[in-house]
C-alpha cells in the first residue's frame, strides 16, 4: 500500500484566494486549475483545500451547508472531479478539508432541528439542552471565538457552539451523525480524493455531566478533563474512519489538534490518523533552544512527522519572524507599536526556517504565499474584516484576515493576476513585488528558494542526529550525508566544511551569518 504521506510536502490551498477564474473576486476551481502547473513544478507532492463546500461563509467555510457539493461561487462537483483528475495527470495528490465538529446553521439537520421539538430525533444530532434558571445557559463555557459557547433558540433550548453561533456543534453520540460522515468520506474517496484534513479533531467529544468548568488551557489540566477538548471518547470516532479510509488504496487523514504534543501520540497510528499537524513547531519561534526541543519531541512521537510554519490561522511567519522577541505577534496585529516590524530580518528568518523545515524528515505542510516570502497585511481597514473572531472578541483580536489576502501572481494589473478588479479582501499596493511572476525571474527570489530546495529535499533521507554547534545554532545530520544548519543567534558561526546545497542568503566567507540556514552535503 501506498504511504506517499510519510514524507510528502502538502501545499495548502486557501481556494477563496488562491486564484479567480471567473473575476468575481473570489478564488476558484478555475482559477486553481490554471496554477495547477505552478504548484508541481514548485516540486510539492499534493496539495490540501481550505473548505469548498457550501456556505454562507460566516467563517471561511468551516461553516458548511451541504458536505456533498461545491459552493457556487467556487465551482461545481463536476469541476471538482475535473480538477482532482488533473492534479494526479501532473503528479499532484488532493486533501480535502472535512469539518465534522459542526454544521453551519443554514445546514438541513440545523434547520430541521429548529424546527422541532425539544428532544426530538432531529435535535439530538446537535446539542441542544435546557438553561438553568430564567435565561442562563447550561454551562458557563466560552467559545473559542469569544462570548459564550451557548446560543437560546425561539423555543427557549439552548444549543451549544464551541466556535460561531453560525457553527452548531453536532452530537459525535449519534449514530446519525456517525453514519452520515461515513458517508460523506465515501462519497469524496469514491471521487478519487486521496484523504482529509480534519478540522479541531480536538473537540468531537463534549463532557457528558455538562460541569462548569475555567478554562485555564490544556496544559494545566489532567489529560483528557476539559469538557470540549482532547476527551478520550473521541478516539472512537477516529478509529471508524480509518477503517473507511483503509478500505482504499493510498488514502491519509491528518489532524488538526490543537493539543500539547506529549498528547499528539494517541491521536496517531495505524487503527486513528495518519498525521497530525505539529503546532510545536510553528509556536517555537526563533529560539534555537526551544526549536531544538521541539524536533527532539517530535523526533520522539516516532510516527510520521510534520511541520508547519504557517497555515491560514496563523500570522504569516515572514512577519512573525520580524517583531522583537516576546512580542505576541496575534495582539501585535491590533496593538502595534507596528515600528517595530522589521520586515527584512522577518524575511531572513523565513527563509531560514522554510530550509530547517524542509531538512527534517516526515512530511511539511507548506501554506500558499509562503514560497514567496509573503508578509502579513497587518493593516487592513477594519471596516473589511470578516473574520468572525473580529466581532465575537468585541474587536479585542484582529483576526486572521491578515494572511488570508488573495495572491499575488504578477507584478501589475487588476488584483495583481489574482482575478478580477475587486478581490474579496484588499490588496495592499506593494503586494507587486512579492508576485509569483517577479519571483521567478529572480535567481535569488525565495520562490527559487523553495523550488531549488524542494528538488534537493529528494535526496534527504534517513534518521536525524543532533549535532552541537553552540547553544544559538540548530544543526542536524541526516543519514543521507546531509547537514542543516540555522544560526539563530546574533553573530556569525564557522561554516561547517562540505559541499554547499542550498542557502537561505548569502555565504562565502567561511562563516554563516545571523538569521541564515545552509544545507551542506557529503558529510561524513
Ligand atoms: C480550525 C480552522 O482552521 C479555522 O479556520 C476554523 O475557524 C476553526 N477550525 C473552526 O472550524
Amino acid at each position: 500500500m501506498s504511504e506517499w504521506w510519510r514524507d510528502a510536502v502538502v501545499y495548502q490551498v486557501y481556494i477563496r484566494s488562491f486564484a479567480d477564474g471567473n473575476a468575481d473576486g473570489i478564488g476558484d476551481i478555475a482559477g486553481l486549475n490554471s496554477k495547477l502547473e505552478y504548484i508541481a513544478e514548485l516540486g510539492v507532492d499534493g496539495i490540501w483545500i481550505n473548505p469548498w463546500y457550501p456556505s454562507p461563509l460566516n467563517d471561511g467555510g468551516y461553516d458548511v451547508a451541504d458536505y456533498r457539493d461545491v459552493d457556487e461561487r467556487i465551482g461545481t462537483l463536476a469541476a471538482a472531479e475535473a480538477l482532482v483528475e488533473r492534479a494526479h495527470s501532473v503528479g499532484l495528490k488532493v486533501l480535502l478539508d472535512l469539518v465534522p465538529n459542526h454544521t453551519s446553521s443554514e445546514h438541513p439537520w440545523f434547520v430541521e432541528a429548529l424546527a422541532s421539538e425539544p428532544g426530538s430525533a432531529a435535535r439530538s444530532r446537535y446539542h441542544f439542552r435546557h438553561g438553568r434558571g430564567d435565561r442562563s445557559a447550561p454551562t458557563n463555557w466560552r467559545s473559542v471565538f469569544g462570548g459564550p459557547a451557548w446560543t437560546l433558540a425561539a423555543d427557549g433550548q439552548w444549543y451549544l457552539h464551541v466556535f460561531d453561533p453560525t457553527q452548531p456543534d453536532l452530537n459525535w453520540d449519534n449514530p446519525d451523525v456517525v453514519a452520515e460522515f461515513e458517508a460523506i468520506l465515501r462519497f469524496w474517496l469514491d471521487r478519487g480524493f486521496d484523504g482529509f484534513r480534519v478540522d479541531v479533531a480536538h473537540a468531537l467529544a463534549k463532557d457528558p455531566t455538562w460541569s462548569d468548568f475555567e478554562d485555564t488551557g490544556l496544559d494545566d489540566l489532567p489529560p483528557g478533563s476539559h469538557p470540549f477538548f482532547d476527551r478520550d471518547e473521541l478516539l472512537r470516532v477516529v478509529q471508524r474512519w480509518r477503517s473507511v479510509l483503509d478500505e482504499y488504496d493510498g488514502r491519509m487523514m491528518v489532524a488538526e489538534a490543537v493539543v500539547p504534543i506529549d498528547r499528539l501520540a494517541r491521536y496517531l497510528g495505524p487503527d486513528r490518523y495518519h498525521q497530525a499537524f505539529n503546532f510545536s513547531f510553528l509556536e517555537a519561534g526563533w529560539d534555537a533552544g526551544r526549536v531544538r526541543s521541539v524536533i527532539e519531541d517530535s523526533l520522539a512521537l516516532g510516527t510520521s512527522q510534520t511541520w508547519v510554519l504557517s497555515n491560514h490561522d496563523a500570522v504569516r511567519h515572514a512577519t512573525r519572524f520580524g517583531l522583537p522577541d516576546g512580542v505576541d505577534a496575534k495582539r501585535w496585529l491590533l496593538d502595534g507599536p507596528h515600528h517595530l516590524l522589521d520586515p527584512d530580518r522577518g524575511l531572513r528568518r523565513a527563509r531560514a526556517a522554510a530550509l530547517l523545515m524542509l531538512a527534517l524528515p516526515g512530511s511539511a505542510y507548506v501554506y500558499q504565499g509562503e514560497e514567496l516570502g509573503l508578509p502579513e497585511v497587518w493593516d487592513l481597514p477594519t471596516d473589511r474584516l470578516e473574520d468572525p473572531i473580529w466581532i465575537r472578541s468585541e474587536r479585542s483580536v484582529k483576526g486572521r484576515d491578515g494572511c488570508r489576502v488573495p495572491m499575488p501572481w504578477t507584478e501589475e494589473g487588476p488584483s495583481f493576476g489574482f482575478g478580477g478588479p475587486d478581490p474579496w479582501l484588499p490588496q495592499p499596493e506593494w503586494f507587486g513585488r512579492y508576485s509569483a511572476e517577479r519571483q521567478a525571474n529572480d535567481a535569488s527570489s525565495t520562490l527559487m528558494m523553495y523550488r531549488e530546495a524542494l528538488e534537493r529535499r529528494r535526496q534527504l533521507g534517513g534518521g536525524v542526529t543532533i549535532v552541537d554547534m553552540g547553544g544559538d545554532v540548530v544543526a542536524f545530520r541526516r543519514d543521507s550525508g546531509h547537514l542543516c544548519v540555522v544560526n539563530m543567534g546574533s553573530s556569525p558561526v564557522p561554516m561547517p566544511p562540505g559541499r554547499l546545497v542550498v542557502a537561505s542568503g548569502d555565504v562565502g566567507t567561511g562563516t554563516l551569518e545571523p538569521d541564515t540556514a545552509v544545507w551542506i552535503g557529503d558529510v561524513v
